[in-house]
């Protein structure tokens, strides 16, 4: 069999392109792929082939993913809309804060899914991972039609709230940090196969599974559910629980990726190199630190960027134990513990209690 790696030069990619693609010229007559010719990266076992499986954590996600599915039209806004409109409903601190988070989110969830489809897709090499990618890259898809819905709902500045991420600095701070991991991976003269490329991809996977998606999302979560368990904003509070649930798949879905590429390539991992993922996820806390003092100057009723600050300490210390690194900060309690309890409710228990319509999956529709 020919070997694609002998003889290439240090920096070129591991495979022909086609074959990271699945869509480079068919193999007439190769053996049947077996379970061992699959890895996570550099593979050359077809990408088209589903079975067998190998990593049925990502199959058992992407089934998770598909009984999770919702849609933010099937949530009322009508209750959100009497409370925004009116002059008293809403403290303005509290308002403030809303419209820096709507306006972090609406640009977030779209770098988040182009990241995916632009430059994760393409060097992860299992069709089992790609299936997630896909269902998750909906997902995505899903979230930004939120805020779509909440700007169309409450009448807000759509100018205002999706430029937010190149005018506000607290926020374009936080995409700017992340954007750096993406640029090199989009490229597309850019392909995995030497342990610094390898390197290169894991951090994508560390900015934006771990960092973006599982810090940075966690802020703005607590501050939507805190309005919302004392009764403001139950609409937008609803959909940022079943954001949050896919958001929680999407983390575990690439700590899995993460640690199944450093099982598979033991020689990435190095002591500098987790030194640097620990760097890195103190990098993005301070950014996150500074994130909330901005939305929250003066705080509000449950909450302020001082328990923010806390909350995040937690969080980053809990994402480098996922990832098998040393804390980043001393040991400290969660302070909002209500965040796990809203995230462990099924979807029939409707925590706030404003959603219309049950969601039918399949049987519901009938096809003619
Ligand atoms: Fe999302
Ligand atoms: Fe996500």
């Amino acid at each position: 069999m020919l070997d694609w790696n002998e003889g290439k030069a240090a920096d070129a990619p591991a495979l022909p392109a086609g074959d990271a693609t699945g869509l480079g010229q068919i193999d007439h007559g190769a053996a049947r792929i077996s379970v061992d010719d699959k890895a996570m990266i550099n593979c050359r076992a077809d990408v088209n082939q589903l079975l067998p499986l190998k990593y049925r954590w990502a199959w058992e996600k992407y089934l998770a993913g598909c009984n999770n599915h919702w849609m933010p039209t099937e949530v009322s806004m009508q209750a959100d809309i009497a409370l925004w409109k009116s002059r008293d409903g809403l403290t303005e601190e509290e308002r403030h804060a809303v419209k820096r988070n709507l306006g972090f989110f609406a640009t977030s969830e779209s770098l988040v899914a182009n990241n995916i489809v632009l430059a994760v897709y393409r060097h992860l090499t299992n069709p089992e991972c790609r299936q997630y990618l896909l269902r998750q890259a909906f997902e995505e898809a899903v979230h930004t039609h939120t805020f779509q819905y909440i700007v169309e709902s409450l009448g807000l500045d759509e100018g205002e709230l999706f430029n937010m991420y190149r005018e506000v600095p607290s926020i374009t701070d936080k995409a700017e940090w992340a954007l750096k991991y993406t640029q090199n991976l989009s490229d597309p003269a850019f392909g995995t196969g030497t342990p610094e490329k390898d390197r290169a991809f894991l951090r994508d996977l560390i900015a934006f599974y771990v960092v973006f998606e599982g810090m940075w999302f966690y802020t703005g979560f607590a501050q939507i559910l805190s309005l919302g368990r004392r009764g403001k904003m139950v609409g937008i509070a609803e959909q940022y629980q079943y954001i949050l649930r896919d958001e929680s798949i999407h983390l575990n879905f690439g700590i899995d990726v993460i640690n199944q590429i450093r099982a598979e390539n033991p020689g990435l991992w190095t002591a500098e190199f987790a030194e640097e993922v620990r760097t890195m996820l103190h990098e993005a806390c301070e950014l996150e630190v500074a994130y909330g003092r901005d939305t929250m100057p003066r705080g509000f009723l449950g909450l302020n960027a001082g328990l923010c600050e806390q909350y995040m300490h937690f969080i980053t210390n809990r994402r480098c134990a996922q990832l098998g690194l040393e804390p980043v900060f001393p040991p400290s309690d969660n302070p909002f513990p209500w965040m796990s309890e809203v995230m462990d409710l099924k979807k029939e228990k409707n925590f706030f209690e404003t959603r219309v319509i049950e969601y039918q999956n399949g049987g519901a529709l009938s096809w003619e």
